[in-house]
């Protein structure tokens, strides 16, 4: 079987971090939430991969490169714009061949891989296999019907009324037939390829389409709130390690990752938490569920509950800082003694909540 991540998109729901920056690379506990898929496929025993980029191509590429360091082969297929789910599926024909494969659309992260469902779509007789994740209320996303053999019988795509508890996540996998659906269904309302259409088809064309249910948790990082939600899960599972230095009157306690090169001087580390590389604390309170990227600063300042991208820069913030997104090269800092006075440099569609 073969791979194919989609690492494209538009990415509006995660402004203005994907401005600048490809969302599938924010990192998840100091690991870009695309790496998780690369990995996931490589244990499920998948090497091939090809990586549907778009404008945030380079990065993409640059973050990942040839696959080597994962023990993978990756290619990239160019999307000239983000058409659909689907269409990423049509423009991968030349890659995937005749083979079967795992779409794994590249913001989508679960907790226990993928080697179950691989290996149940390898010996079972299906042409398609999707995961659900049950849920109290599905109604934002496409949803399955099963059938009484368990296999799906319809997909409705953000029910207005409850039909099922069964939300369908964002891997699925495929044989040859699938490009049939691709080449057969026209774009939406919204002008896109999407993806229930084509398993709809399948489903239509009388094809065997499975599905499996996932036990562990699953989470869309298409927004803020599911970027700190993913960032808590996976700090909760994080073994303990001490690459960086720890200096003066510190202290870490509990479920700590300090990465090569990270310092920290005169601070407390609550964990469970993780300092990037080269990343210096000082003087500072790093409270639990806190990721803190590679080369930044935090001192003089308490933050907890919170994820910091490279290269920022927080000194003596004036509060402590909580459930917080904070981008790359940013610099929060105080500029004069007066704590009720907030100046501020915030870029389009950021957000900042002030207690
Ligand atoms: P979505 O999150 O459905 O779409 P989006 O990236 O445009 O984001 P938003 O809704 O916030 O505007 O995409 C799921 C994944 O598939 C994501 O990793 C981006 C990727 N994708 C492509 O590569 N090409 C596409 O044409 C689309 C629609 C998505």
């Amino acid at each position: 079987m073969k791979g194919l991540i989609l690492s494209g998109g538009k990415g509006t729901r995660l402004r203005p971090f994907t401005y600048t920056g490809a969302k599938q690379l924010v990192p998840v506990a100091n690991k870009p939430v695309l790496f998780y898929a690369i990995e996931d496929l490589v244990e499920a025993g998948i090497t091939e991969i090809g990586i549907v980029v778009g404008d945030t191509g380079d990065q993409v590429r640059e973050a990942v490169g040839d696959g080597a360091r994962f023990g993978a082969q990756v290619c990239y297929i160019e999307q000239d714009a983000p058409r659909g789910i689907a269409h990423g599926i049509k423009i991968a024909r030349h890659f995937i061949g005749d083979d079967a494969f795992v779409l794994f659309l590249g913001d989508n992260f679960i907790r226990d891989g993928i080697a179950a469902q691989v290996a149940a779509f390898r010996h079972g007789a299906m042409n398609a296999q999707i995961i659900l994740h049950k849920m109290d209320d599905p109604s934002s996303m496409g949803v399955a019907v099963l059938d009484e053999r368990g296999r799906v019988a319809r997909l409705v795509e953000k029910p207005k009324q409850f039909v099922s508890p069964y939300a369908v996540i964002g891997i699925y996998m495929f044989d040859h037939r699938v490009f049939e659906a691709v080449n057969s269904i026209q774009p939406s309302a919204r002008g896109e390829l999407e993806i229930t259409d084509t398993i709809q088809y399948l489903i239509d064309a009388r094809l065997a389409v499975c599905a499996h249910l996932l036990e562990g948790w699953w989470i869309d990082t298409g927004k803020m709130s599911d970027i700190l939600e993913a960032n808590r899960l996976v700090l909760d599972i994080l073994e303990p390690k001490n690459e960086g230095q720890v200096n003066g009157d510190s202290r870490i306690e509990g479920r700590v990752v300090l990465q090569n090169g990270a310092v920290v001087v005169n601070s407390t580390v609550r964990g469970p938490a993780i300092i990037g590389e080269r990343t210096r604390i000082e003087n500072a309170y790093v409270g639990p569920y806190t990721s803190i990227y590679h080369d930044c600063l935090i001192q003089d300042c308490e933050i907890e509950h919170s994820v910091v991208l490279e290269n920022s820069q927080i000194v003596d913030a004036p509060a402590r800082i909580a459930d917080s997104l904070i981008g790359r090269n940013v610099e929060i800092t105080r500029t004069g003694g007066n704590t009720k006075t907030l100046k501020m440099m915030v870029g389009d569609h950021s957000k900042v909540g002030i207690l």
